[in-house]
């Protein structure tokens, strides 16, 4: 049964210090991390927002291509960890705010921010499937239905009991408190909203949906 608790999920990212720039690398990781970075082909005048944006690391990276990141997630302390760093780079151009898939604008108003992009890197998967329709729409919601969302995470392309060998190199807790999608249920409902997707397979488990709206 896949059961959504905001609370638990937010205090293990405040415990764990997830993608600390001190964690050890991790291939699938650093290699779905760059591709969506490169995907989002950003350009000066895009406004970028990186939800569930952990430690801000890509949020940090994608500064320096756009003109404005909004990093959002519901982990207090990666929040403060992510201001942190973006103060220690001495980067003018990067924000970090409470929010979630489910409810953006907790702390700002996203929907006036202008944003033209969004990345998300491994942190929808944490909503349960059922959870997933609502929050794509909020995202198409945020781009005012123009623009490009990039979606790097945990996603079922086969069958996972056929892979179980594999669920710590793709970082899949076996449904614990990760709940991936087949890519079939992420595509239809962003073809719904009239995205046009294309789709790259990292791994069986783990994939890259670049939607144009
Ligand atoms: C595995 S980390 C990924 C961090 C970063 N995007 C990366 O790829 O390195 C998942 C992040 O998603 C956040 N998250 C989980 N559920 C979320 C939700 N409903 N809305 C926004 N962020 C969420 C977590 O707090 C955590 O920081």
């Amino acid at each position: 049964m896949q059961e959504y608790d905001r609370e638990n999920v937010a205090k293990m990212f405040d415990e764990k210090n997830w993608n600390s720039p001190a964690r050890a690398s991790d291939p699938i990781h650093d290699r779905v991390s760059q591709l969506s970075l490169d995907s989002l082909e950003l350009s000066p005048t895009d406004i970028l927002l990186d939800i569930g944006t952990g430690n801000g690391n890509n949020a940090i990276k994608a500064a320096k291509y756009c003109s404005r990141v909004i990093g959002m997630d519901i982990s207090q302390i990666s929040l403060e960890t992510a201001r942190a760093r973006a103060s220690e780079l001495a980067l003018k151009n990067i924000t970090f705010a409470m929010g979630s898939f489910e409810n953006p604008s907790e702390e700002l108003d996203i929907t006036s921010q202008g944003i033209t992009k969004i990345l998300a890197t491994y942190s929808l998967h944490h909503l349960p499937d059922k959870m997933k329709p609502a929050a794509i729409k909020n995202l198409a919601e945020i781009l005012q239905n123009q623009g490009r969302l990039v979606l790097g995470d945990l996603m079922f392309f086969e069958n996972p009991k056929n892979h179980t060998a594999d669920f710590d190199k793709a970082g899949y807790d076996g449904g614990e408190t990760d709940f991936p999608a087949p890519v079939e249920l992420l595509i239809d409902n962003l073809e719904k909203l009239g995205a046009k997707c294309q789709i790259e397979k990292v791994h069986p488990l783990v994939g890259v949906i670049i939607a144009d709206f």
